[in-house]
């Protein structure tokens, strides 16, 4: 019996609307069929149909089979990178976003030192979240946008690299995410499943942690809709064949002290040597212990751990990052000397109304201060400035006495800072006692087997 091709398939595309908005479950050769129309050769199935079904999907949901489809579609829309040719594991690092959310420049040097490979393909910042690939271009001359034959090479030679997605990757998640933009469909646990899950198993990594961030600086900020989106991503790539963990992770305050893209790379050097923030520090590990243990360098998440600690300690992390600075075009000289790195000389201290302690503090706010410093994009075509930013001195549970300052704005003149500051201040709830729970970091994990 022969066999059509999807392109060669009868359907028609208001069928498969009418399917989907009436609750039916589409099957993988129907979806196939919508992607590949809507991507190939132009696009022979116009925005308008495509749009439509993305609302239907929105408002009827997928089922997991229909979510596993449409990753697999949108991921073989484009080039899926084939790193069989590295000798160990391959192991990635996702994060839904945050802010001062900086992890993966300490992750991929000090994953790669423990042995496995960390072929990472990052983005920029979206909305008040900040953006791996902005960090990276605060150290001077360092190439995000390598070739795949330089992305082989820097692997090989350091074994981590980090650049930004190409042309080639997912091309059907550009056009949809695009579509979804404005016509109000990005909001769909199922379509963000995909986009993600689609970009980041191109990369052809053998395992993948998710860090999925719930709370006020966060995407989703009700913790059972990271849950939910978090399971759906774990059962997605495993039902591709990877090997899967998500934690949910808190972001009712920024992660660390330094919010902003040179900052953070300021703040994730002290972290390669042994230092930096505490909240950061024990995030990086138990994030670096579940990539141990997926890729098999350790026998368990404990021993992951403290592998992790030890190649901290030894200094090989920060040396491996070093390394792949030089490979990908950055300046060593600022990795050796950070305060080397751009800066801005005007300071504004946002002192505390009254004494008392901090309760909580509105997150998503203090990334969109950054933003409005420029060190984020309010429109795509932005440019981000590296030395703007906001160094966080008191976190939620912290004693305040009334004018010490709760954070300082780095930037270019008390006119630049003034609106940050405003939300800053607004961001702060301070009160006579501290708060009675303080969130842990790490909610919950997502695994189903032992550890
Ligand atoms: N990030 C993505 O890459 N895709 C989404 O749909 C949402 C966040």
């Amino acid at each position: 019996m022969s066999q059509l091709s999807v392109s060669q398939s009868t359907f028609r595309v208001i069928d498969l609307i009418r399917k989907k908005r009436d609750g039916g479950a589409l099957s993988a050769t129907e979806i196939e069929y919508l992607i590949e129309g809507c991507t190939k050769d132009g696009g022979s199935i116009p925005d308008y149909q495509m749009a439509a079904w993305l609302m239907a999907v929105v408002l009827r949901g997928m089922t997991r089979g229909e979510t596993a489809a449409l990753t697999q579609a949108m991921l073989h829309s484009g080039e899926v990178l084939d790193l069989s040719f590295l000798p160990a594991k391959k192991v990635d690092k996702h994060s839904t976003g945050g802010v001062g959310d900086k992890t993966s420049l300490v992750l991929a040097p000090l994953v790669a030192a423990g042995g496995l490979f960390v072929p990472m393909i990052s983005g920029r910042g979206l909305g008040h979240t900040g953006g791996t690939l902005d960090k990276l271009e605060s150290i001077p001359g360092f190439r995000v946008g390598l070739t795949v034959p330089e992305f082989h090479r820097v692997l090989k030679a350091c074994g981590c690299c980090m650049i930004g997605q190409t042309e080639k990757v997912a091309p059907a998640d550009r056009k949809l995410y695009a579509l979804r933009d404005v016509t109000g469909t990005v909001e769909s646990p199922y379509l963000i499943c995909a986009s993600i899950m689609s970009k980041k198993l191109a990369e052809g990594t053998d395992a993948l942690v998710l860090d999925v961030k719930t709370g006020s600086g966060a995407f989703m900020k009700k913790e059972e809709d990271a849950v939910f989106l978090a399971e759906l991503m774990v059962e997605t790539g495993e039902r591709m064949g990877k090997q899967m963990v998500a934690l949910i992770t808190d972001m009712n305050q920024p992660l660390g002290c330094m919010v902003g893209n040179a900052l953070e790379v300021r703040e994730c050097i002290d972290v390669l040597h042994g230092g930096g923030p505490e909240d950061l520090r024990d995030l990086c590990h138990d994030l670096a212990a579940w990539m141990f243990f997926l890729g098999g360098a350790s026998k368990t998440v404990a021993d992951g751990k403290r592998l992790s600690e030890q190649i901290i300690a030894s200094g090989q992390a920060f040396e491996r990052f070093r390394h792949m600075v030089e490979l990908q075009g950055g300046d060593i000289s600022v990795i050796d000397d950070p305060t080397r790195l751009p800066s801005a000389d005007h300071r504004v201290d946002v002192p505390s109304p009254q004494a008392g302690y901090v309760t909580s503090i509105l997150c998503e706010q203090v990334g969109t201060a950054c933003v409005i410093l420029g060190g984020g994009r309010e429109r795509k075509e932005d440019s981000v400035d590296p030395a703007v930013g906001i160094v966080v001195y008191k976190k939620t549970g912290d004693k305040v006495s009334v004018g010490e300052p709760l954070c300082t704005i780095h930037c270019h003149s008390d006119a630049q800072a003034a609106r940050a500051k405003t939300l800053l201040e607004e961001s702060y709830q301070i009160a006579a006692a501290p708060p009675a729970h303080k969130s842990s970091l790490v909610h919950r994990v997502i695994y189903k087997g032992e550890h």
